[in-house]
């Protein structure tokens, strides 16, 4: 069975309660639901991970990415300022997906600039728990 990894990085475990006008009001554990109920529908084992620090994502990439069939990664903040996390992902090699769940271009200036997304195949943003879901989708088409 093909597996992925899904990362998320600082301050989404506040899901649900932080500024639910931009996130929503569904958790991280919602999210999860999400993401386990699409992988297991499209046959796909998952790893869900979550962290508010950027050397545990990169441990964690370092040790649960490879061998795996790609990455659904939302880096949060990271997003904007992590060469650490973009080198990580370049080495790695493997299909990254970017997922963000509100619009980062239609926000203040500083959001719209990833340095990570240089590591992707592509982008999804704006779309809410259903980036995570296509994300899923596209890497399950993956050879
Ligand atoms: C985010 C957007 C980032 O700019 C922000 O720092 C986040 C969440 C999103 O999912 O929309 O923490 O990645």
């Amino acid at each position: 069975m093909k597996r992925v990894v899904v990362v998320n990085g600082p301050n989404l475990n506040l899901l649900g309660t932080r500024e639910p006008h931009i996130y929503g009001t569904r958790s991280l554990k919602d999210l999860e639901e999400t993401v386990r109920s699409k992988a297991k529908s499209l046959d796909l084992e998952v790893i869900f991970y979550q962290s508010n620090h950027e050397g545990e994502i990169i441990d964690f990439l370092q040790k649960h990415a490879p061998g795996s069939a790609g990455i659904v990664i939302n880096p949060a903040a990271l997003t904007h300022y992590s060469v650490a996390l973009y080198d990580c992902l370049q080495a790695l090699a493997l299909p990254v997906v970017e997922v963000h769940i509100s619009n980062i271009h239609a926000r203040e200036e500083y959001r719209s600039k990833s340095v990570t997304a240089r590591a992707a195949r592509g982008v999804i943003t704006g779309l809410g728990f259903a980036g995570y879901e296509m994300a899923l989708d596209f890497l399950s088409k993956q050879e």
